[in-house]
Order: C-alpha cells, then structure tokens, then sequence
C-alpha cells in the first residue's frame, strides 16, 4: 500500500488528517459518546416503557446505525471536502446529480439545531459539578436531590449562563481545528467514563434494586410498543451514534487511506452501545429503590445519579468527577455537531475556521434560547410534539437524522457503483456483501418503514 503523501492521485482534505487511525477511532467515538448515551437513552427507555424499546433500539443498531455509519465514512473519505460539497461531487462523479448537496445541507442545519438545545443540557452538567464540589448532595435524599434539579432549571438566567459558558467551550476547541482541537479532547475521556460507569454499575448493583432495574430494562413488553416509540428508537440509535446528519462524514474526510472502515465503525458502535446500557444499569434500580417513576423526562439522570453519590463513601469526588466527564463527553460530541457547518462555511465562504466557529456559535448560542426558556418561562407553552426544545428534539432526532440517513444509505448502495464503495471498504469477501444488502435493502426498507407508520 502506499503511504498518504506518495498517493498522488488520492484527494487531500483542506483541514488537515488525522493523526492515525487510532485518533479517528477516538474522535468518532468522542462524537458518538455523549449526552445521548447517559442523559437521553435512560430517560426516553424510561418514557417508552423499558424491555421492548431498548430491543427494537439495539436491532435499530446493528442493522442500519452500522451500515450508515460505514456508509458516511465511505462517502466522507472518497469527497475529502465538507459534508455539502461531498455530495455535490460523488453525485456528479457517479453519474447522477449535484442535487445530492442538499443532504449535506439537511445535515448542517440538523447539527446546529441539535446543538442549540444539547448546549442547554450540556450546561446542566457543568452546573452539577459546581453542586457536586460544594457537596449538595451528600446524604441527601430523593426529594431533596429532586428539588435541586427543580429549582436549578427554573431559574432561566442560570440556565442561560451555563448554555454560554458550554458554547464558548465547544467555540474554543472547533476553532482550534481538527488536529490540535478534536484529537486532543478525546484521548482519555472515554475510557474514564467508562470506567465510572464500572463504579456506578457497583452501587446500583448493592442498590438491592438491580434486579428490577434489569427486568424493566431487557424484559420486553410488546403491547406497550407503538409506531410512536418505534420511531423514537430509530432515532436514538441515529443520535447515539452521531449518524444522518454528516458528522460522521466530515470526520471520514480526514480518515487516511488504509484504515478499515468496517473495523472502526464496529469499535465505535461497541463503545457507543456498551455505555448507554450501562448507563441504563446503573440509573434504573436507583429508579425504583427511590420510588422515582422511569418515565420522568429528561432530568432523570440528574434526579438519580446524584443519589448514588449521596450515600458513596468518597461521593462527592466520584460526583465532581462523573459530571466533569459527561461533560467532557457533550464537549466532544458539541465539536461533531458544528464540524458539517464550520467545514462548509470555511470551505464554501473562504472564511478562516475561528471566523466560521465563531459565527456558527453565535447563531445555535442564540437559537438555544429556545430551549433554555423551553424549561421555566416558556414549560407551559406547548405545541405539536410540546415545548420548543421537545420539538427541536423531535424534528431532529426522530425526522431529520432518519431522513438523512435513509437518503446517505441510498446513496451508497445504489447511486455509488459497486467498484467505488468496494474500493473504500475493501472488496473482501463476506463483509463487504454484508454491508451492501444492509445499505440496499435491510435499513432503507426498515427507515422507511418506520417513518411512514408513525408519522402519518
Ligand atoms: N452522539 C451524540 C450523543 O450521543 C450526539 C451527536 C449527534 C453528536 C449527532 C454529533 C452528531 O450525545
């Protein structure tokens, strides 16, 4: 094989490479772990009663998160260029049209709708930390720890402060550019939190409380299951993973030559899975040891770990820790969300990258007021899928990431020629076949399925 720099022939990404493959295997797992594994899996499980939502979730997975991803890293290191203007050129390279842009702009807009309201929540994180350093939650019991969180959202110049303080970090580490910003935020967070997670796990299981929390997690109830929470399953799987909206993309566009994509999507996909349902493990028996209800909306995480800390021996470092990690975690995750937009920008604009990043802040700074006041001033103001932030997850998670997906899968498997992906994935023999049935028939068929049934 050739190395990078003697292969002539092959594309350059404008924005640098990574370092190695083990920096691109981190950076899309940083993106992938985040706010959706810990604080978004557990509570919408919770809403869409447990066993059978977390089984449809992992099928949503394996069969069509995996074949999307390796899709939008195939599509992403053949364009070399921003998620736009990838599509524009495969789509003329591969005969068909230069109107593909247009899923690259779905995905630039997703990504900073998503943004403006995962900043909010990313901001309650950092606020816990300052809680958990000042030991607000040492000995403390489910209704004290309850109108912690109460009080906290309530307050909208509180929540405002801390969405800031969150954008000015993600602005930071965007601006710095690909190889001394993303790959350096990544390196030890993931396994930290993971091995956190171990701890919690621990507690949960001294809980006395596991075994309920297991039930309700893996054992599947099917008449709870509608079209509904079907669709929420799909999109979660889409949200966890970072997939449908050209994060992943932009990031395969700096993916040197001889990395096997098949090889890092599955590691990212483990990484990814193992944590939500730890996550899962470890917050609902603390659910039902407290008399909490699973199905509380998005403060459950907030309402239940701080609990377990409560009563550890050394909880408040674990605490201080665990929300500097989830924290790291959205950070990371906040860099892959502005990555399709700033690329763009810098790209199609000809701005300098802190020009774009800052310009690209401002505008998800602003729009996330939406959702900041979505949690006191405005909780009562309610429309279609309810407040401003339940409609921006809505139409992203559930709509936008979906559709993405269905159209970047359709691409790969049927617009690009069998010879052009088997050349990115490496024509070996039963993976390859695999991905392709995946990516012609398994998740377009399974996409739109769902899209159709519970959206009509
Ligand atoms: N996957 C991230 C999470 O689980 C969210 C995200 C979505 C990040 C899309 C980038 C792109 O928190």
């Amino acid at each position: 094989m050739l190395s990078n720099q003697a292969d002539g022939d092959k594309r350059r990404s404008l924005h640098g490479h990574w370092s190695s493959r083990m920096a691109f295997i981190l950076a899309v797992t940083g993106s992938a772990v985040g706010l959706g594994n810990i604080w978004k899996f557990p509570y919408i499980a919770g809403q869409n009663g447990g066993g059978a939502f977390v089984l449809v979730y992992l099928v949503c997975v394996v069969l069509i998160g995996m074949p999307v991803m390796m899709s939008e890293i195939l599509i992403g290191r053949r364009g070399r260029r921003n998620p736009v203007a990838t599509m524009k050129l495969l789509g003329q390279e591969e005969g068909s049209s230069e109107r593909w842009k247009w899923v690259g702009g779905m995905g630039v807009l997703a990504g900073i709708l998503i943004l403006s309201y995962y900043s909010v929540i990313a901001g309650w994180t950092l606020a816990y930390i300052v809680k958990s350093v000042t030991g607000a939650f040492a000995g403390a019991s489910a209704g004290v720890v309850g109108d912690e969180f109460d009080s906290f959202v309530s307050d909208w110049r509180l929540v405002a402060l801390t969405h800031t303080i969150f954008m000015g970090l993600a602005v930071f580490v965007v601006a710095r550019g690909v190889e001394r910003g993303l790959e350096q935020a990544v390196r030890f967070m993931v396994p930290a939190l993971l091995v956190l997670m171990l701890v919690l796990l621990g507690y949960a299981i001294s809980s006395g409380y596991f075994g309920q929390g297991v039930a309700f997690m893996f054992t599947p109830d099917f008449s709870k299951l509608t079209w509904g929470s079907v669709l929420a399953a799909l999109g979660q799987a889409f949200f966890t993973l970072s997939i449908g909206m050209g994060a992943v993309m932009a990031y395969g566009a700096y993916l040197p030559e001889e990395t096997s994509i098949t090889g890092a999507s599955a590691a990212v996909v483990t990484a990814d899975t193992s944590i939500a349902i730890l996550a899962g493990l470890a917050i609902f028996p603390l659910v039902f040891a407290n008399g909490l209800t699973p199905g509380d909306g998005p403060g459950l995480v907030f309402n239940t770990l701080p609990l377990a800390f409560g009563q550890m021996a050394g909880g408040v470092f674990f605490s201080t820790v665990f929300f500097v990690l989830l924290s790291f975690a959205a950070w990371t995750s906040a860099i892959g969300l502005m990555e399709p937009a700033v690329a763009w920008i810098v790209e199609h604009f000809h701005k300098t990258r802190a020009q774009a990043t800052v310009g690209v802040g401002l505008l998800i700074w602003l729009l996330g007021f939406g959702s900041v006041l979505s949690f006191n001033v405005l909780a009562d103001t309610k429309f279609l899928a309810g407040t401003i932030f339940d409609n921006v997850d809505y139409l992203t998670s559930n709509i936008m990431l979906p559709l993405g997906g269905l159209l970047i899968v359709i691409f790969a498997g049927w617009v690009m020629c069998r010879n052009s992906t088997a050349d990115e994935l490496g024509n070996s023999g039963g993976l390859f076949k695999a991905w392709r049935i995946l990516a012609r028939y398994v998740a377009p068929i399974g996409i739109l399925l769902v899209l159709i049934n519970a959206v009509r």
